[in-house]
């Protein structure tokens, strides 16, 4: 198939990944406008990219003709919370809503893969609207924590680096980190409580780790692996320490560091 027909193809599910996004980030709005914990943290979208397309559709053997029916997840979005309890509610919420449909659930939560990897994974039928009328389509929407998609960041990058040979001692440390993030996400659960209980320490400190995380997966796209690997091993052990003041201290520092790599790109 050519690939300006690929291109075309594509269309509704950017459409369906743009709408979905814009509709996703009202709901985080309407709970913020009304004064109230949003379970919803960030969203995020993508369409899968035409070589990646072919090259799942080679491995599972579909016909090209069949590839729109047979892969579903073709439009991805994902869904950031905070704490795993939100999760749940992320997916009440969308259950609930008329302009899409459950197909499909996958608890990878309360059953994790062999890898370590944790998420809620639904299918939903969604209708976009084009010049030839409706068309309804599959969207793949992940439902995870700031902790479970820092995990699987890291593992997908380690994944792609290895391609598929990814040596024993790797996987030994993939699993134990699994392991740490489920205790993480855990502690954070008791804070969420404190939190509902409007106690903003919890709060700031939930801030502080969040930025941590996101920043040091940042980190894994542009700085040397082994050194963020050193930079998550020390948070990881300031983070056990649970003094507010060490990890806020430890959040500065890796501002800095951070900082420089943008200022490096930009320049
Ligand atoms: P696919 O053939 O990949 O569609 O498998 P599936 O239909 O069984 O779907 P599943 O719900 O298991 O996984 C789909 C998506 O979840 C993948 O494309 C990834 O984005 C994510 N995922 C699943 N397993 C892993 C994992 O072990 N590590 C990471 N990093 N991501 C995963
Ligand atoms: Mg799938």
């Amino acid at each position: 198939m050519e690939l300006q027909l690929w291109r075309q193809i594509l269309q509704p599910y950017a459409l369906a990944v743009d709408e979905l996004i814009v509709k996703m980030n009202h709901m985080k709005n309407e709970f913020e406008y009304a004064g109230e914990y949003s379970p919803i943290e960030s969203v995020h979208g993508r369409v899968k990219k035409i070589s990646s397309i072919l090259e799942k559709a080679q491995r599972k053997q579909i016909e090209l003709d069949d590839v729109e029916n047979q892969l579903d997840d073709i439009a991805g979005v994902r869904i950031i919370c905070r704490f795993v309890e939100d999760i749940d509610k992320v997916v009440e919420l969308i259950r609930q809503r008329s302009d899409m449909t459950i197909v499909q659930e996958k608890d990878y939560i309360r059953g994790p893969k062999k890898s370590g990897y944790r998420s809620y994974h639904l299918i939903v039928k969604y209708t976009v609207q084009s010049l030839e009328g409706p068309k309804e389509l599959n969207v793949e929407i992940q439902v995870r924590t700031l902790a479970m998609n820092f995990w699987a960041t890291v593992e997908h990058s380690l994944q792609y680096k290895y391609k598929g040979n990814m040596p024993a001692h790797v996987k030994d440390k993939l699993l134990s980190s699994a392991e740490a993030i489920v205790t993480l996400d855990d502690e954070m659960s008791v804070v969420r409580k404190e939190i509902l209980d409007a106690q903003n320490y919890y709060q700031h400190k939930t801030m502080v780790v969040s930025n941590i995380l996101s920043n040091i997966e940042n980190l894994y796209k542009v700085a040397n692996k082994k050194e963020v690997l050193k930079i998550q091993d020390e948070f990881i052990a300031v983070y056990k320490e649970d003094n507010i003041k060490k990890i806020e201290h430890f959040g500065k520092e890796l501002d800095i560091v951070a900082e420089s790599y943008r200022a490096q790109r930009i320049v």
